[in-house]
C-alpha cells in the first residue's frame, strides 16, 4: 500500500494553485439544495483489479470490478470476509493503487496524478472512517479534529472553531475535551466523523464504521451518515449488518472480487419517519432484483 494514512503528517499538503485546499463551511457546503443541479459521478472505476503478492503466491483481490456513483448517493457495500471490500475502499480513497484498470475520481484519471496531488485530493475531498476509529491516544477529540486542518496549514482560531463545530454536529460539545480512552465506543466514532467531516469533504469513505458499535451507537452513526447524505455528501460505507445496508440508497455486493450484485433500494429516503422507529421497521421496499454479475 502507498499511503496508510489518508492525510500526510509530516508537512502541509501543497496547496493546489487554482483550488482552496479546505472549503470554508461545514454545514451543507459539499452541496446544499443542489437537488436541482444535474449529477455526475464522483466515483468512476473502469474494470480495476488488484493483485496481491505474498511470496509465491499471487491473491486477486479485485477482479475486473467496475463501478460508477454519483454525486450524492449513499452506497453499501457488502460482501463476505475478504471478498475485496477494503481494497476498493483503499482504491476509492486513494489510499492504493489498482494493479489494473482505470479509477476516475471527479473525471480526473488518479493515475495521472503525482504522490502530491493524490494528498491534496485526500485532504480536499475525501473524509475517511474506520471501524477501530483511528483516534490518536492521550490527545482530546478536539486535538484529533483540529488535526486535518492542521495538515492543511490553517491558523489556530480558525481551526479550533472548526472543530468545535464539527464536534458540535455530532452531539460532541459536551466531550470534546476527552481523550479517546475517556469516551464510549459510540463517542470515539462521533468524534472519528467529526475529524472526517472538518475539512467539509464532498466525499465520505468508511470502512466498516459501525462494526465496533452496540445497536444504539450504530443508530446514532447511522443518522450522522444520512444527515451528510441529505447535505449533499457522497457516502460509501461498508458495512456486514443487513440493518445498516438497508439504511442507504444502494447495496453493492463482491464476492470473491467480483460485483456480485448492484441493487439500488427506493422508498427509505422518501417516507416520512414512523412515530415509533424500530430498526427492523425501517426496512425499505426493494427496487426488484437487478442484479449485475461481472465476467470473471
Ligand atoms: N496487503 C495485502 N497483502 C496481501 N493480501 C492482501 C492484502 N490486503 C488484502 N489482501 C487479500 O485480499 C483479499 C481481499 O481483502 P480485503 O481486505 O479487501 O477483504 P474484505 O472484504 O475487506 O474482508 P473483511 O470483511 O474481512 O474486512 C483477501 O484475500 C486478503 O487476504
Ligand atoms: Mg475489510
Amino acid at each position: 500500500m502507498r499511503h496508510l494514512l489518508p492525510f500526510r503528517s509530516a508537512q502541509p499538503a501543497r496547496v493546489p494553485r487554482t483550488r482552496p485546499l479546505i472549503a470554508r463551511a461545514i454545514p451543507g457546503g459539499a452541496g446544499t439544495g443542489d437537488a436541482q443541479r444535474p449529477r455526475h459521478p464522483v466515483i468512476e472505476v473502469h474494470e480495476v483489479s488488484k493483485v496481491f503478492h505474498l511470496g509465491q503466491i499471487r491473491v486477486r483481490a479485485l477482479r475486473e470490478v467496475s463501478l460508477r456513483i454519483e454525486t450524492g448517493d449513499f452506497v453499501a457495500i457488502m460482501g463476505s470476509s475478504g471478498s475485496g471490500k477494503s481494497t476498493l475502499m483503499n482504491i476509492l480513497g486513494c489510499l492504493d493503487i489498482p494493479t489494473g484498470g482505470r479509477y476516475l475520481i471527479d473525471g480526473v484519471d488518479v493515475s495521472d496524478m503525482d504522490e502530491d496531488d493524490l494528498a491534496d485530493l485526500r485532504n480536499r475531498k475525501i473524509g475517511f472512517v474506520f471501524q477501530s476509529f483511528n483516534l490518536v491516544p492521550r490527545t482530546s477529540a478536539l486535538v484529533n479534529v483540529e488535526l486535518p486542518l492542521a495538515y492543511a496549514g490553517l491558523r489556530g482560531a480558525e481551526r479550533r472553531e472548526r472543530a468545535e463545530r464539527a464536534l458540535q454536529s455530532v452531539g460532541m460539545a459536551k466531550r470534546m475535551h476527552h481523550q479517546p480512552s475517556e469516551l464510549s465506543g459510540g463517542q470515539q466514532q462521533r468524534a472519528a466523523v467529526a475529524r472526517a467531516l472538518v475539512t467539509n469533504p464532498s466525499l465520505i469513505l468508511a470502512d466498516e464504521p459501525t462494526g465496533n458499535l452496540d445497536s444504539h451507537a450504530t443508530e446514532d452513526v447511522l443518522r450522522i451518515f444520512s444527515r451528510l447524505n441529505e447535505e449533499g455528501r457522497t457516502v460509501v460505507l461498508i458495512t456486514h449488518e443487513p440493518d445498516v445496508a438497508d439504511q442507504t440508497k444502494r447495496i453493492v455486493r463482491l464476492s470473491d472480487g467480483e460485483v456480485l450484485e448492484d441493487r439500488r433500494l427506493v422508498g427509505v429516503h422518501e417516507r416520512p419517519p414512523a412515530p415509533h422507529p424500530q430498526k427492523s421497521a425501517h426496512r425499505p421496499a426493494h427496487a426488484g432484483s437487478a442484479s449485475v454479475k461481472a465476467g470473471r
